[in-house]
């Protein structure tokens, strides 16, 4: 969220100075109504005429971020840690397509499409998310089957998952696997092993939908190819009709 005339300022339409007289003025409206307050946050997502007229709005970006553990996908944090944004040398402003904790690494969307955003996100849309897990604790076959049907927890329900193992190391009582997942809840993945009792150790996003972090170094990333774009919204329109 910025404040309104700097997003104005910065669409090309005047000064800062200026986009703030005109917002007392009564001259600026937001999704169709005057907005007079200068200390307004807007965000992406809204609409804004100056004069009657639609401000200028960045072109529409999209790019996958190799995200490193050790920051949050938030634009800013109150704890001041490091932020997904501190990698964006970008040009527009873009956010994060919904969120991996902290610690997770790997796939992270990045745009500045409120509506790409919502359609990557929301469970309707079934974009299926791979996850390379490294659990402490062994995945039963009993577990491996809940996960499959679909677990039906204490705390929550999940829809059906892909498992794929990878390891287990019974000495340090530890196993490596791959969860494809078709929602996104908030700690999705740790809360469905908490369920199962076992520990998350680290956690990596291989893949969403179609997207990799190939090539990106941790930290690093790389505008989506309109085909690569295009393939995301398909999938969405297709799980959607799931
Ligand atoms: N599930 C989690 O628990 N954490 C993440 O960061 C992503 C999925």
């Amino acid at each position: 969220m910025e404040r309104l005339q700097k997003v104005i300022a910065q669409a090309g339409v005047c000064s800062r100075r200026k986009a703030e007289e005109l917002i007392v003025q009564g001259k600026v409206s937001v999704n169709g109504e005057i907005v007079t307050t200068l200390g307004t946050k807007v965000s992406g997502n809204d609409y804004i005429e100056v004069n009657g007229k639609e401000i200028n709005k960045e072109e529409k970006a999209y790019y996958v971020l190799n995200k490193p553990k050790g920051c949050v996908s938030t634009s800013n944090d109150d704890k001041e840690r490091k932020t997904v944004l501190d990698y964006m040398a970008t040009r527009e402003r873009v956010y994060s397509v919904g969120r991996l904790d902290y610690d997770t690494s790997g796939v992270l969307l990045m745009t500045n499409d409120g509506e790409f955003c919502n359609q990557m996100i929301h469970p309707r849309y079934h974009i299926k998310k791979k996850y390379l897990v490294n659990l402490q604790g062994i995945l039963s076959e009993e577990d491996i089957r809940a996960l499959r049907k679909g677990l039906k927890g204490k705390e929550d329900s999940y829809l059906p998952a892909k498992v794929w193992m990878l390891e287990t190391d019974i000495v340090r009582e530890r196993c490596r696997f791959e969860l494809t997942i078709q929602e996104g809840k908030n700690h999705q993945v740790k809360n469905m092993m908490k369920e199962l009792g076992h520990e998350v150790r680290r956690l990596h996003r291989v893949q969403f939908g179609t997207i990799t972090v190939e090539n990106l170094q941790p930290g690093e990333f790389r505008r989506l190819k309109p085909f690569e774009v295009k393939e995301l919204k398909r999938l969405a329109t297709e799980g959607e009709k799931q």
